[in-house]
């Protein structure tokens, strides 16, 4: 992909395509009816006021389907213009309604098929986009809209769907703003990037992509892309040394070893006083259940049970490409869930690296048992906030759909920082409460804890609950539970509507990047 900007004047920098926008808009004027009696009528009209081609206004306007347009949201009208190039005018409804995640939206349908109609430069008017009146967010927004649509995981097809390059064209932006806009597309490059390389992780087939071979993969992307972060992978007789009994029962059954991923940022003016956050994420690389083990209709599609700790390391990496200004700890725990002689049965009662017993009572619920254990890792580290990212639980889709993201945790003041970041990136997010009646819901007759609470009841928080037991130090902690969002998100354009979505990626560099 290869952004240019047009400051220079109309020329679109000879574009194949030139997209323009219209508004649509509406009047109310008094009118008669038959019977005389006065009634208003709502009068809608389309506005290209803002097209500061003279020439293409002219051709629009001897359009005979001119007429008919009104610039209604996703409303498009194409025609040839005088030097032959072909021009798409594409309506956005009302002005005053189109916001960011509007422009997300129509962007990936302009972007698809233009990429469909093989255009190989693109050009966007600017100014017509620029309902948010500012033009390096606008720019930026619509450079991000093209970067997640562009992504296709087609490494497994032996007849690749052709692709050529495209340009795309900043057309008509303000000379005064260019440097700017050059930054907040190098920031959204970072990000998208980020996004796309979590989003190969996710979508990797799980016999390729086990424990090790995710390690592996994490480890030659931080070293080729992260200058000066630290990272440390500890292996099965380390994870052992660490005394991760809960992490070491889920890799029971594996043929892999498990891997504890440890990364570590410093922004470049660190200092006693920078603030410390820690990401911690469930990379189960296939979650068959284990003895508990799933059906199958509900196992396909569970490759994507590492989703929460590719999210926290898509965060992680755009962050620091972004030098955030804090402290950051990034821990991905590792390993599938597998069924073979050794592995945990159902009653196993395990001692957890904070030293608690856990009776296992389902083998299924075994992302709480690995995150328990690197959450407790996590907090020896010395972070004033932790957040964890998980496909922990079927019944946070029953709860928030498969379009909003559930955040739960033990302090509203952090919760609330995340939920701003949310709603600052367009993501959905909706917190759930934990109360003292779940937390005694994990209690065990026979250990100090176990891994399951009522059957059917409040899941997504009784497994928030298990995770607290975790917690030390009173470190402000909020997990979120991405299982609903991690993939298919058929209802945005610039995910694709199968696959990874690299949904809260955003939310969370946002939270980061913008850290005091
Ligand atoms: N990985 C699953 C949760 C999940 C389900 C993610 C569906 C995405 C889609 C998790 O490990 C799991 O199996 N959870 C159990 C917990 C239960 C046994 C308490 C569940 O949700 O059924
Ligand atoms: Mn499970
Ligand atoms: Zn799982």
């Amino acid at each position: 992909m290869l952004f240019k900007l047009d400051t220079v004047g109309d020329q679109f920098l000879g574009a194949e395509l030139k997209i323009l926008t219209a508004f649509q808009k509406t009047a109310t004027t008094a009118a008669k009816t038959t019977k005389g009696a006065k009634a208003a009528k709502a009068e809608s009209s389309v506005s290209i006021d803002h097209w500061s081609d003279k020439g293409l206004k002219e051709e629009f306007a001897n359009l005979k389907s001119a007429a008919k347009f009104k610039g209604a949201k996703d409303e498009t009208l194409s025609f040839t213009g005088a030097t032959g190039e072909t021009v798409w005018v594409v309506g956005l409804g009302d002005k005053t309604k189109y916001e960011a995640e509007d422009l997300r939206k129509s962007v990936a349908k302009i972007y698809k098929a233009a990429k469909a109609g093989k255009f190989s430069t693109v050009a966007f008017d600017v100014p017509g986009f620029n309902t948010l009146k500012d033009e390096a967010l606008t720019t930026s927004l619509i450079a991000e809209a093209i970067y997640l649509s562009d992504y296709s995981f087609d490494k497994y097809k032996s007849k690749k769907p052709e692709s050529a390059e495209v340009t795309i064209v900043f057309a008509h932006v303000e000379k005064k703003n260019s440097a700017k806009i050059e930054k907040a597309l190098a920031s959204t490059q970072n990000i998208c990037e980020s996004i796309n390389v979590i989003k190969d992780y996710v979508n990797e087939a799980p016999n390729v992509l086990h424990s090790e071979e995710y390690a592996r993969r994490v480890e030659a992307d931080v070293k080729k892309n992260l200058k000066g972060v630290k990272i440390k992978v500890l292996n099965k007789a380390q994870i052992q040394k660490e005394k991760m009994g809960m992490f070491l029962s889920v890799n029971a059954g594996s043929a892999y070893e498990p891997r504890l991923v440890h990364l570590t940022y410093e922004p470049p003016k660190s200092t006693s006083k920078t603030k410390h956050i820690a990401l911690v994420g469930k990379g189960i690389t296939f979650d068959t259940g284990g003895y508990c083990v799933k059906p199958g209709a509900s196992m396909a599609g569970m490759k994507n049970d590492m989703g929460g700790s590719a999210t926290v390391y898509g965060a992680f990496r755009a962050a620091v490409l972004e030098k955030a200004p804090v402290k950051i700890t990034c821990i991905l725990a590792m390993t599938d869930n597998a069924i073979n002689e050794l592995a945990t049965t159902p009653d196993a009662i395990v001692t957890a690296r904070n030293g608690k017993t856990c009776e296992i009572l389902n083998t299924d619920a075994e992302g709480r048992l690995i995150l328990g254990d690197a959450l407790d890792y996590a907090c020896d580290q010395g972070p004033d906030y932790i957040i964890d990212a998980a496909t922990l639980t079927g019944a946070a889709l029953v709860a928030l759909g498969n379009q909003v993201c559930a955040i739960l945790g033990n302090d509203q003041k952090w919760i609330n920082e995340i939920l701003g970041s949310a709603k600052a990136q367009d993501e959905y997010m909706w917190q759930l409460p934990i109360i003292n009646e779940w937390r005694q819901d994990i209690k065990s007759k026979i250990a100090d804890i176990k891994n399951i609470g009522t059957p059917m009841r409040a899941g997504t928080a009784i497994g928030a609950a298990f995770l607290e037991e975790f917690i030390k130090n009173d470190i402000k902690w909020a997990h979120l539970d991405v299982a609903g969002v991690v993939d298919s998100q058929s209802h945005l354009p610039y995910c694709s509507g199968h696959g990874a979505s690299g949904l809260i990626v955003r939310t969370l560099t946002h939270l980061l990047v913008n850290a005091k």
